[in-house]
């Protein structure tokens, strides 16, 4: 059994393989947070928490003779509130009578096998090789009678532990809860970590920012609706002499698709707490008597091989724990996505035209995006009418992907149910089902306006009608798309005091609805988006297998879009396409970018050059060699775009260490520079590897010359050109 619960020194000891999580029940029965970090014995670490007269730090009247323990300096597994911890809180709550407090202590506790799921919520799950406990522990405030289950699955091989949190109100009053947090994490001493944290904008998303904690409160969250392209609901906290390689990290990663929260708060003794849950901005939530709240799974882990570790830790749970499609782990048809190339001007001869010309390129399948739908020729109408546009498709989508079909050829199609245009047939007949508040005028975006999906109704409507159309015809793939931050939060379904929940419910019907659709969908590959990477997160990703990673389709910010990315998603999960934009990178070069992720293209192929034909076939062939190694490899950043290097390097893995793909990107070839050579990892240095590819010959070198000597990166080169060498043992 992974967890210990320790009679005698009250502990309860979570172990993996490499590591241990540990809590204590502490003076009164408060639950102390005591360690988490690389594997200890099962003995009680609780000795390392000292205790003095804090000036200004209250104690508990129970504890009048000691006025050392306050709860202020004690690291706590989940944060009381209003009870002389005056660090952000894990949660806020009003209760029933008006009281702003939650004073919670060890009630129960339960260790069961398996993992736990959480209603409404999308969870990981175990698989039949892992070894996966449960841990659920109760804190209960003895005066408003609200009680706070934390929830633990530790997956023992994978270096995982799954966290979550459920608020009862056992009272017979209702409570409002204002601010949950699904996760906390305390260290007795934090005053040597950074954090790496992920921030972005639209076409610039998942960018990488380190920095030292210091003495304020980080707050990193999102506001919109969505997870956002402007931070993620994923964290590093690492010493701060770690290295890709080297180094003490944890990672924190949470399965929530809408507005969240992440604090990071060094105290005034240099104790670090660490949260992540659901934003508190716009967030309300009333719990009757006897009603529950769920909060959303965040993902721990934690490695003493630095920021690759965690990288490798999280791509292999990804790849198993978190998605159940069977395109997870099936070789992905490489396509041709029309947006780019055509934008809104096309029909259905033009897309059987594409699909023809597509084919010679090593296409494999056509994905008719946005415009085939209700009155749609630009962005400002049709939205919400998900019936086909016969005055495009003339000969209707059946025929459409028939035709298509007949090329041996896959279809793929783009929805947004998410969205309704002011000019459509849904919102003149259901302006109600629109997010817009009464009296107001409306927030418009891209001339759309949210659906009000927390309604029952409206989810109905989603779901009948997208499966409506994907059950019509032949479809192989689905874009899900969203195009819009959400304002203006206002339920005409919800009562006046209830609309602070609007948000979440939003996520929880968004959830019923992708259930609906995907869930019922398995031989449909589902790709997410948001504006590119807008809503890229665990949750979606346990629906879809790849997530559309940036409209930003720029082959040199690519290179950082891919290395930010990579920190937590494996390359097969991010989507990434060849597209026409910046005619000065060669095309070899975008393809060879392009296979940082799932490779496909975004270009018109009825008018190519027959250089770039002839690269399409070869790039379409090589990914396809690839595939498998790149997509379930293990993946090493080997350069950081960020900084000023003349070149960018990554390399896949087998997981025999038997076959390797090194990528390089030159950025900026210096006039009469050094040579330059970069040091590939993970192989295994006693076998002897052929090295070969977009390099002169070959040559038969020794794991570890590669990997101490390295090879030597090509010179007098042009810029922008990129190099695939190929390391076989
Ligand atoms: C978003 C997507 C694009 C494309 C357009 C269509 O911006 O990210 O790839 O699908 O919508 O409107």
């Amino acid at each position: 059994m992974s967890i210990i619960f320790n009679e005698k020194q009250k502990t309860f000891s979570l172990h993996t393989k490499n590591t241990t999580y540990q809590m204590k029940i502490g003076n009164l029965d408060y639950l102390i947070h005591t360690y988490y970090g690389p594997s200890i014995p099962d003995e009680d670490v609780s000795y390392q928490i000292k205790q003095y007269d804090r000036g200004f730090s209250g104690n508990p009247i129970e504890s009048i003779q000691d006025r050392t323990f306050s709860l202020d300096a004690q690291p706590q597994e989940f944060s009381t509130y209003q009870q002389g911890d005056f660090r952000t809180s894990s949660m806020e709550v009003v209760n029933a009578d008006g009281s702003m407090v939650f004073g919670g202590k060890v009630k129960d506790y339960r260790i069961k096998t398996g993992k736990f799921t959480l209603d409404g919520l999308p969870t990981c799950f175990a698989t039949e090789k892992d070894t996966v406990d449960t841990l659920e522990i109760t804190l209960a405030d003895p005066v408003s009678l609200v009680e706070v289950t934390l929830l633990y699955s530790v997956f023992e091989e994978k270096d995982i532990i799954t966290r979550s949190t459920l608020v009862y109100n056992a009272g017979s009053g209702t409570i409002h809860l204002r601010k949950i947090m699904a996760s906390c994490l305390d260290f007795t001493n934090g005053s040597d970590k950074d954090i790496v944290s992920f921030p972005g904008r639209y076409g610039q998303e998942k960018q990488v920012e380190r920095m030292c904690v210091n003495h304020h409160i980080h707050r990193f969250e999102s506001g919109r609706g969505s997870s956002s392209h402007q931070q993620s609901p994923y964290l590093i906290l690492c010493d701060h002499d770690a290295t890709e390689d080297f180094g003490t990290c944890y990672g924190m990663a949470m399965m929530y698709s809408g507005n969240f929260l992440a604090e990071v708060e060094l105290d005034q003794y240099d104790q670090l707490r660490v949260q992540m849950g659901i934003n508190n901005k716009n967030f309300n939530f009333l719990l009757e008597a006897g009603e529950r709240f769920t909060a959303p799974e965040v993902v721990m882990t934690c490695t003493e091989k630095g920021l690759t570790g965690i990288t490798h830790i999280y791509h292999d749970f990804i790849r198993s724990n978190l998605n159940r499609s069977k395109f997870m782990h099936e070789e992905r048809p490489i396509l041709i996505n029309t947006w780019e190339a055509v934008f809104f001007d096309f029909d259905d001869k033009k897309l059987v035209e594409v699909a023809k010309a597509a084919k010679k390129m090593g296409v494999e399948m056509l994905v008719m995006d946005d415009g085939w739908f209700g009155k749609r020729d630009n962005d400002k109408s049709g939205l919400g009418d998900w019936f086909v546009n016969r005055n495009k498709i003339h000969c209707g989508l059946h025929d459409l992907v028939k035709q298509v079909n007949e090329l041996d050829m896959k279809f793929g199609i783009w929805f947004e149910p998410e969205m309704v245009s002011v000019d459509s047939d849904l919102y003149r007949k259901h302006p109600d089902w629109a997010m817009e508040i009464p009296g107001r005028d409306a927030i418009v975006s891209r001339e759309q306006l949210a659906l009000d999906i927390s309604r029952r109704d409206v989810q109905d409507y989603l779901i009948e009608s997208v499966n409506a159309i994907l059950d019509d015809a032949n479809i192989a793939y689905m874009k899900w798309d969203i195009n819009r931050s959400v304002t203006d939060l206002w339920s005409n379904a919800l009562a006046s005091e209830r609309q602070g929940e609007l948000a979440h419910r939003m996520v929880l019907g968004l959830y019923r609805i992708m259930d609906g659709i995907i869930k019922t969908h398995p031989d449909i590959l589902f790709e997410g988006c948001s504006g590119g990477g807008g809503r890229f997160d665990l949750a979606m990703l346990s629906y879809y297998p790849q997530y559309w990673s940036s409209d930003n389709t720029k082959p040199i910010d690519n290179l950082k879009l891919h290395y930010g990315a990579s920190f937590l998603y494996p390359p097969c999960t991010q989507g990434a396409h060849v597209s026409d934009s910046t005619a000065y990178v060669p095309f070899d070069t975008k393809a060879v970018i392009a296979m940082g992720g799932t490779f496909g293209y975004e270009l018109d192929a009825t008018h190519l050059e027959p250089e770039i034909l002839a690269g399409c076939q070869k790039m379409s062939k090589r990914f396809k060699k690839y595939f498998k190694l790149i997509s379930e490899g293990d993946y090493y950043r080997l350069t950081n775009p960020f900084s000023t290097g003349n070149f960018t390097a990554w390399q896949s893995v087998s997981k025999d260490k038997k076959e390797s793909l090194l990528s390089i990107v030159i950025t900026n070839q210096t006039v009469n520079g050094p040579q330059e050579y970069v040091k590939v990892k993970g192989l295994d240095k006693d076998l002897q590897y052929t090295v070969s590819g977009d390099i002169a010959g070959s040559v038969i070198v020794s794991g570890a010359a590669l990997m101490r000597v390295g090879i030597p990166v090509p010179r007098d080169v042009q810029d922008y050109s990129a190099f695939q060498i190929e390391i076989k043992a």
